[in-house]
C-alpha cells in the first residue's frame, strides 16, 4: 500500500541553497504532482537521511562545506534505488564524470529550462519505481536483486546453507569472492532473511572514501569537529540501529581505520568525530571484500587481529567457472529476466551453451548478466549459436585490449577506428583518456560495464578517473 503511494507521487528531496530558486523548484514540483521538500544547507539534507530516505533527491552540487556529491553519497548508502540529479552552474567535464562516478541519475547544467528540470524527476521517479520495484520483487521476481540466487552446485548449496546458518544470528560475516561472484547479493539475503529485515541495510563503499571522510561517514561527527561542521551530523553506523551495515571493498581501509574498526566490532560504541562521549549502537556488521585478505595479512597490509575478528562467520563465494554446472540455470533465468524488459524472446543453443560452459568468466555472474543483457538488446536472431557467443566474449573479453584501443596504437591502419583519426602524435595517456570517456559514455555512465569493455578493474577504472579529473582541474 505505502509502495503505490509512493510510485503515485513520489516524495523528493531539494537541497539547494538559493532560497529563491528552491521556491521555485518545489512550486513546480507540486505542480507536477510531486511531494517535494525543500533544505537549505548539506548538513540539513544528511540530517534528515539519518532519519529516513527519500526516492528522488535534487540537489545543487555547490552548497557549502560539502557538496552535492556527499548528498548523492548519504541519499545512496540508506536508499540504493534512490535517484540522484545534480544541478551545477559550473557545468565542465570533471564534474559531469565525477557526478556520474559516484552514480548520479542525471545531471542538469545551468541555466535550464524548468521543463528540462520536470522531466528529469518524472524519470528519476520512473527508474525509482522500476528499481524498487525490483528490488523488493514479487514472488517471481526473476529480475529482482534480493531475489533467489541462482544455481544447484554444490558450492551454492553450501552458500544456502552458510546464509541460513547466520541469518538469525548477529555475527559479523566476512564474505570473499572475486568481483561479481554475487557477495552483495548474499548480504541482502542475509539481512534479510535475518530478524533485522524490517530495518535497513546501509551499504559504504570503504574504497570510495579516503580514510577521514570514511570515519566521519561511519561515526559521525561533532558540531566544530572540522571547518564548516555546524552542526552535529549522525553516522552510518547510527543511521542503520537495529538493521545492518554491509561494508563493501574491506580490503581498502588503511591500517589507522582498521583499528577503528576492531574497536567498534569489539565495543559496539560510536564516538563521533569531535565528541567526548561515545553512544551504544545495535547493528550487525557485514563485510566484503574481493581482495585476498589472508596475503594482506601476509604483507601487514590487513590488521592479523582484525582478520581474526572477521573469520568467525567467513565465508568464500565461488567462482563461476567453478561452479559450470551452473551456467545453463544462469542464462536461462537472465534471459527470462531481459525478455520482460526487450520483449524478444532469445535462446541459446547446444553449441552457445557449451563454449559458455568453457569459458572462464573472470566477471562472472555479473559479466555473464551483461552479456546476455547486451545479446537481448544487440543480437539479430532468435537464437544464439557458438558463433555469435565467442564474437560477443572476444569482443567485450575483460582480458582482451579493446580492439579500438589495440589498432589505435598501430600507425600502420590509421582509418579503420574513430580514435584513428587523432594524430599519432598523440600521447598514449590522451588517447587512453580520450578512449575511456567514450567507453564511458557507450555504457550509459554505467561503470561496471565500462570496466568490463575496457577489460580493467572497476576500481582501476575510479582511479583513471580520478586522475583524469585532477589533471583537468
Ligand atoms: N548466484 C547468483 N544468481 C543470480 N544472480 C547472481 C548470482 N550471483 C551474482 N548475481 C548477480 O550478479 C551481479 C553481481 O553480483 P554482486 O554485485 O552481488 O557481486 P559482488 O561479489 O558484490 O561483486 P563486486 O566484488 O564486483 O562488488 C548482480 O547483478 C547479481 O544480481
Ligand atoms: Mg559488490
Amino acid at each position: 500500500v505505502e509502495e503505490s503511494r509512493l510510485s503515485a507521487q513520489p516524495e523528493v528531496l531539494i537541497v539547494e541553497d538559493d532560497f529563491a530558486f528552491s521556491q521555485t523548484m518545489l512550486v513546480l514540483l507540486e505542480a507536477e504532482g510531486f511531494q517535494p521538500t525543500a533544505v537549505n544547507s548539506t548538513a540539513e539534507a544528511l540530517e534528515l537521511f539519518s532519519k529516513r530516505s527519500f526516492p528522488v533527491v535534487v540537489s545543487d552540487i555547490y552548497i557549502d562545506e560539502r557538496t552535492g556529491l556527499d548528498v548523492l553519497r548519504r541519499a545512496r548508502a540508506v536508499e540504493p534505488q534512490c535517484a540522484v540529479i545534480l544541478i551545477t552552474g559550473q557545468g565542465s567535464l570533471d564534474t559531469v564524470l565525477e557526478a556520474t562516478r559516484a552514480g548520479a541519475f542525471d545531471y542538469i547544467a545551468k541555466p535550464f529550462p524548468l521543463e528540462r528540470l520536470a522531466q528529469a524527476v518524472h524519470n528519476a521517479a520512473q527508474a525509482w519505481a522500476t528499481r524498487h520495484a525490483s528490488a523488493n520483487g514479487s514472488a517471481d521476481n526473476a529480475d529482482s536483486n534480493t531475489s533467489a540466487l541462482i544455481g544447484h552446485s554444490d558450492a551454492m548449496v553450501e552458500t544456502y546453507k552458510f546464509i541460513s546458518r547466520v541469518a538469525d544470528s548477529d555475527a559479523t560475516v566476512l564474505l570473499q569472492g572475486e568481483t561479481g561472484t554475487g557477495k552483495e547479493m548474499v548480504a541482502r539475503l542475509i539481512h534479510e532473511a535475518g530478524a533485522r529485515r524490517a530495518k535497513r541495510m546501509v551499504v559504504v563503499d570503504c574504497g570510495s572514501l579516503p580514510g577521514t571522510l570514511l570515519e566521519a561517514e561511519l561515526f559521525g561527527a561533532a558540531r566544530g569537529a572540522y571547518t564548516g561542521a555546524d552542526r552535529d551530523r549522525t553516522g552510518l553506523l547510527e543511521a542503520a540501529e537495529g538493521g545492518t551495515v554491509f561494508l563493501d571493498e574491506i580490503g581498502e581501509m588503511d591500517l589507522a581505520f582498521q583499528q577503528r574498526l576492531l574497536r567498534f566490532l569489539q565495543e559496539r560504541e560510536v564516538r563521533p568525530l569531535g565528541s567526548t562521549t561515545a553512544r551504544k549502537v545495535d547493528v550487525r556488521v557485514i563485510a566484503a571484500t574481493n581482495r585476498d585478505l589472508r596475503a594482506m595479512v601476509a604483507e601487514k597490509k590487513f590488521r592479523e587481529d582484525l582478520w581474526y575478528r572477521l573469520q568467525v562467520a567467513s565465508w568464500q563465494l565461488p567462482p563461476l567457472r567453478a561452479r559450470k554446472d551452473d551456467i545453463p540455470e544462469l542464462i536461462q533465468h537472465f534471459l527470462t529476466k531481459f525478455t520482460r524488459s526487450t520483449g524478444r524472446a532469445l535462446r541459446f543453443n547446444e553449441g552457445a551453451l557449451a563454449v559458455a560452459q568453457q569459458h572462464d568468466w573472470p566477471g562472472n555472474v555479473r559479466q555473464l548478466e551483461n552479456l546476455l543483457e547486451r545479446l537481448s538488446i544487440l543480437h539479430p536472431g532468435p537464437v544464439v549459436d557458438a558463433a555469435a557467443l565467442q564474437q560477443d566474449l572476444s569482443t567485450f573479453s575483460p582480458s582482451a585490449l579493446n580492439p579500438a584501443f589495440n589498432s589505435s596504437t598501430r600507425s600502420s591502419q590509421p582509418e579503420s577506428t574513430a580514435l584513428n583519426a587523432k594524430p599519432s602524435s598523440d600521447s598514449l595517456a590522451n588517447i587512453e583518456d580520450d578512449h575511456i570517456r567514450r567507453v564511458l559514455e557507450s555504457a550509459n555512465g554505467n561503470k561496471s560495464r565500462a570496466a568490463e569493455i575496457l577489460g580493467i578493474e572497476r576500481k582501476t577504472l575510479y582511479r583513471k578517473l580520478e586522475k583524469m579529473r585532477q589533471q583537468s582541474s
